[in-house]
Formats: C-alpha cells, sequence, structure tokens
C-alpha cells in the first residue's frame, strides 16, 4: 500500500464514519423533522471547535445478524469542543445507526468523554436519540448503561451534566438523562418512556401513543421531567448555549460574569405599586423579578410544572444567581408536594455550582388536604428546609407579601442561616393568616358571641394590625431590615457584593439523608 493509499484509506474511512447509517437513514431522519447526530453538533457548538474521538470504533457482536451490521461510530458522536469559548465534552446519539441503540463499545465511548469532562472540570452534554440498550448484545448492553449511570452520578455535582432529548429515548436511554441536572425536549418530536406503548398495552391493556405516554409537554407539565421544552431542535441547542452561560464549569469554580449595561442601582418605581392593597389579590411575581434582574431576562426552569413556584436564573450586577419564588398568581402560592420537590432540586443545584440563591416570598402556606398529606407533603416540604439548611451559597431573601407558618420557615428564612433578609413594607410575617388564626385561638368567644361576624372582624383587623406586617419580624433581627420596592434592585446587587467572600461549612459527614 502507497502512502497515498493508506492516505485514501483513512479518508474513505472517515467519510464512512460521518455517514452513520447511510444516505437513505440520513434522509428518513430529515423527513421526520430532525437533524443528525452531527448537525445537532455543529449547531450546538462554536463554528469548527468540534474535535472527535473514537470516529472508527465499532462493536465487536457477532450474534443476531449485527456482524453484518458493523458501523463506524457505533452509534454515536463523541468528543469536545467550546461553547462561548468554554469547553465542554459531548456524546450525540446516531439514530441511523441500529436506532441509536447503546452496546458495549457505544457505551465505552460515551464513557470516556464523561472521564474527560471529570478530569478536566468542564459540563457534559448528551444529545440522546435511541432506542435504548442494543437487544442483540445482550447484558454487554446492560453493564454498558450501569457503566454509564455510575459515571452520571459520580459526576453529580461536580460538572454541571445537560441532557438533551432528541428523538425516542426509551428504556436504559431515560435513565442517564434522569441523572443528570436538565433535561430539554422537543415538542411533538421528543419523547421518553421506560417502557413503550407496546408493553404497556402488553401488561396493562392500556392504550396510549408515545406522545401521551411521554411527550415534551407531559413531561414538562406532568412528571417534571422535562426542564425547559422548545419547539424545534436548533431552539432546544440555542437553549443549552445560554443554559450553561448562567454555570460554571465544574463545582470549583464560578459561573462567568457577564458585563450588562443594566445600572446596577437603578430603582424601579413601579415595584411600589406591584401588590394590590387587597391580600386576597393576586399578582405575577414574573412582572416584578423582569424588573429587577438585570436586562429584565430570567432564564425559567420547568415553567409549566408547578407553576405555583417559579425557578430560574437569571443576572443581577452581572453575576449569576438562581432565584426561587412563590407565584401568588397560581393557587395563591402555595407550596405543595410538586412545589416543595421543584425549588428543592433547585436550591440543592445552586448550592452545588457557587450560585447564589435569591428567595421571593409570597407563601400563604402549605397546601391543606388528605391529596397532599396522603401524597407526602411533609416529605415534600422536609426536601425543601433540608436544601435551604444544607446550602452554604449566599443566600438573599426578598419577602414581598404573606410569609405564614412553615412556609415562613421554609423559604430561606433567617433561621435556616440565610445571609440577607429584607422585607417589602408590604409583608405579612405571622403563624398563619388572619381569618384561620382568629377562628382557632377565639373559637370558644367567637361560638358565645351573639355578632360572631362583626366581633370576628374586630378579631381579625386587631391581628392584621398586630402582625400583618414585617416590623416584628425586623424588631427581632429576623428581617435584616425593610426596604421600598423600589429599591430592591441595587439592595440585591449590594447584598450580593457583600457576600462575595462568603464561607460557610457542614459538618463533616459522608453525605446528609435527605427525605427523598
Ligand atoms: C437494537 C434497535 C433498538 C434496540 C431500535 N432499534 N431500538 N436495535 N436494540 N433497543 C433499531 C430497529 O431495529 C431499527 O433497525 C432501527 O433501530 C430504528 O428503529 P424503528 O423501530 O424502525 O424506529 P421507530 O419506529 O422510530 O421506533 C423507535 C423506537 C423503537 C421507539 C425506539 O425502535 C423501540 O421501541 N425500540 C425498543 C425500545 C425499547 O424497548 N428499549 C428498551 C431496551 S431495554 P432497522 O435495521 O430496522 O432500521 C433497556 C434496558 C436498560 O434499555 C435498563 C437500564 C435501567
Amino acid at each position: 500500500m502507497s502512502e497515498n493509499s493508506k492516505l485514501h484509506h483513512l479518508r474513505t474511512l472517515k467519510a464512512q464514519a460521518r455517514l452513520g447509517g447511510g444516505i437513505e437513514r440520513i434522509e428518513a431522519q430529515h423527513k421526520k423533522g430532525r437533524l443528525t447526530a452531527r448537525e445537532r453538533i455543529d449547531l450546538l457548538l462554536d463554528p469548527g471547535s468540534f474535535r472527535e474521538l473514537d470516529a472508527l470504533a465499532f462493536h465487536r457482536c457477532h450474534d443476531f445478524g449485527l456482524d453484518q451490521q458493523r458501523f463506524l461510530g457505533d452509534g454515536v458522536v463523541t468528543g469536545w469542543g467550546t461553547i462561548e469559548g468554554r469547553p465542554v465534552y459531548l456524546f450525540s446519539q446516531d439514530f441511523t445507526v441500529l436506532g441509536g441503540s447503546l452496546g458495549e463499545i457505544h457505551a465505552q465511548k460515551i464513557c470516556k468523554v464523561m472521564d474527560l469532562a471529570m478530569k478536566n472540570g468542564a459540563p457534559l452534554i448528551g444529545i440522546n436519540d435511541s432506542g435504548g440498550a442494543r437487544i442483540q448484545e445482550g447484558v454487554d448492553a446492560l453493564a454498558g448503561y450501569g457503566e454509564v449511570f455510575l459515571r452520571n452520578t459520580l459526576a453529580s455535582g461536580v460538572i454541571p451534566q445537560i441532557s438533551l432529548i432528541m428523538g425516542p429515548c426509551a428504556g436504559g436511554a431515560v435513565y442517564s438523562p434522569a441523572l443528570t441536572d436538565f433535561i430539554l425536549m422537543v415538542r411533538g418530536s421528543s419523547h421518553m418512556f421506560v417502557t413503550g406503548p407496546e408493553v404497556v398495552k402488553a401488561v396493562t391493556h392500556e392504550e396510549v401513543t408515545f406522545e401521551q405516554l411521554g411527550g415534551a409537554d407531559i413531561h414538562a407539565q406532568l412528571s417534571g421531567v422535562a426542564h425547559r421544552v422548545a419547539e424545534n431542535e436548533a431552539e432546544v441547542l440555542a437553549l443549552t448555549r445560554q443554559l450553561l452561560s448562567y454555570l460554571p464549569s465544574n463545582n470549583m469554580s464560578d459561573p462567568p460574569y457577564v458585563a450588562t449595561s443594566d445600572d446596577p442601582s437603578r430603582m424601579e418605581a413601579a415595584l411600589d405599586d406591584l401588590v394590590p392593597d387587597d391580600p386576597s389579590r393576586a399578582y405575577d411575581i414574573k412582572t416584578a423579578l423582569s424588573w429587577i434582574v438585570d436586562e429584565g431576562h430570567f432564564f425559567e426552569i420547568q415553567e409549566s410544572y408547578a407553576p405555583n413556584v417559579v425557578i430560574g436564573f437569571a443576572r443581577l450586577g452581572g453575576h449569576s444567581v438562581g432565584i426561587v419564588a412563590n407565584q401568588p398568581a397560581v393557587l395563591a402560592g402555595v407550596l405543595d408536594i410538586h412545589a416543595a420537590e421543584k425549588a428543592a432540586r433547585f436550591v440543592r443545584f445552586c448550592d452545588a455550582f457557587n450560585i447564589p440563591i435569591i428567595t421571593f416570598v409570597d407563601v400563604p402556606g402549605f397546601m391543606p388536604g388528605t391529596a397532599q398529606e396522603h401524597g407526602g407533603v411533609i416529605r415534600a416540604g422536609a426536601k425543601l428546609l433540608h436544601a435551604y439548611c444544607e446550602a452554604t451559597v449566599p443566600k438573599l431573601t426578598v419577602i414581598t407579601r404573606k410569609a405564614y407558618g412553615g412556609a415562613y420557615i421554609v423559604m430561606s428564612s433567617k433561621h435556616l442561616r440565610s445571609d440577607l433578609n429584607l422585607a417589602w413594607p408590604t409583608a405579612e410575617i405571622a403563624v398563619m393568616g388572619p381569618e384561620g388564626a382568629m377562628s382557632i385561638i377565639f373559637r370558644k368567644e367567637l361560638e358565645a358571641s351573639t355578632d360572631p361576624t362583626r366581633r370576628k372582624a374586630e378579631l381579625v383587623q386587631e391581628y392584621r394590625e398586630k402582625f400583618a406586617n414585617p416590623y416584628v419580624a425586623a424588631a427581632r433581627g429576623y428581617i435584616d431590615d425593610v426596604i421600598e420596592p423600589r429599591e430592591t434592585r441595587p439592595r440585591l446587587i449590594e447584598g450580593l457584593q457583600m457576600l462575595i467572600n462568603k464561607r460557610d461549612i457542614n459538618p463533616p459527614k459522608k453525605h446528609g439523608n435527605i427525605p427523598l
């Protein structure tokens, strides 16, 4: 073989690898409105930054006709590149090769980039499009998944892990994403389920479509598995770039600082009138957020799941922050099982990755009722408590209106090591709302009263004057200051500056036992 023919051979192999499962399957992928594994990488990374690994790897299985189906790359494209100049590692499953199914070599390739991401402290992005464990490879495929899951778990809290779901993801293909920090799906095109519609029908006799079982909207609204949903693949890839801009590369570094032209001392007079005089009337906390954060940009996470609590990333004075806010516009901002779990996981993510947490409080309490109690609201609420208590990043809290009972304590109160607790003059801090409180402590008096309605109104008014304000808490130092709502942005930015070198530690332990 001459030198030139060796080069020719190499080029032929590389060209073959680039084609994955071949032209016909690529066309079939495009017809479904989906991009190929490589096209996705090109859209995600900075142009020209992708460097591939193991393009020439393939499986060594001979069973069930697999020796006739050897595709270079083995159904997954792996490597590294940059996003906004910062290194990331990634894998992108190729559905045109054996349905993107995962076998021994496919898994080894993924594990190699996961190990590199960990050693080099850079985010891992998984672009998933897979039928799950490669059936022909038997236990080798299962072993491969086990190796991936182990690495996902060990990397948790060390490097950010983001999963994009770009097609069907079944069986083992859903558990690796589930172990990562964020899952992004495409409406109408991506699906996630442990067992598909056929198995569901065989076992439970339930007839269900892909979409009904595990479509993007189901996972965004009902299961809470999906953190963001986009209309198409290009949008999902752009969202991933945006999301990364708020995150550090690893748990030993800080999130990128993004200079802003938004004045850190900007006052927002409209905030003074945001909270209605009538305490039973709603307002949208997202309006407040958009007036407070840099340039009004709020990157919301899990928008459609438990919308009574709002979570997401923003910047204040150029610094990345995680925001947790009760949403009075949905169920009066009450905390229920889903809301508590949603907020708890987000608080833990921020704490793991050095992102200060800003909490906005307007919460009437925990949701009452058998459905909640039997569903484990005690456990869920305890998760949120645990998450806030153990968090050592800067914690800043703004009480805008109601902060009642256990919900007052749990929402980053002073008692849970919160660093700066501010309240608007509209804040109401007490064990419970006036109506309920008076019915309980004056039950006998009200029963004996000749005019219980009038008497109760008097008591409610007295209670409101005494407790429905921030000044009792401020007198004890549980609130550091009562501020004018318009001052919120500058006060939070100053607070973040004050806490910039914060160091706090938890007692040495293997790990806590958060009530899962
Ligand atoms: C091997 C597979 C495969 C798999 C798909 N293919 N899944 N090959 N192992 N798991 C192959 C198909 O044979 C087909 O090959 C090609 O990929 C495309 O698949 P289609 O069925 O034609 O595509 P589509 O109609 O789009 O359906 C996609 C799908 C479906 C929904 C993913 O293929 C499917 O249901 N697959 C099985 C899903 C599943 O049950 N996986 C669980 C595995 S068990 P040809 O050559 O015909 O194009 C598992 C356990 C791990 O993962 C547990 C860990 C906790």
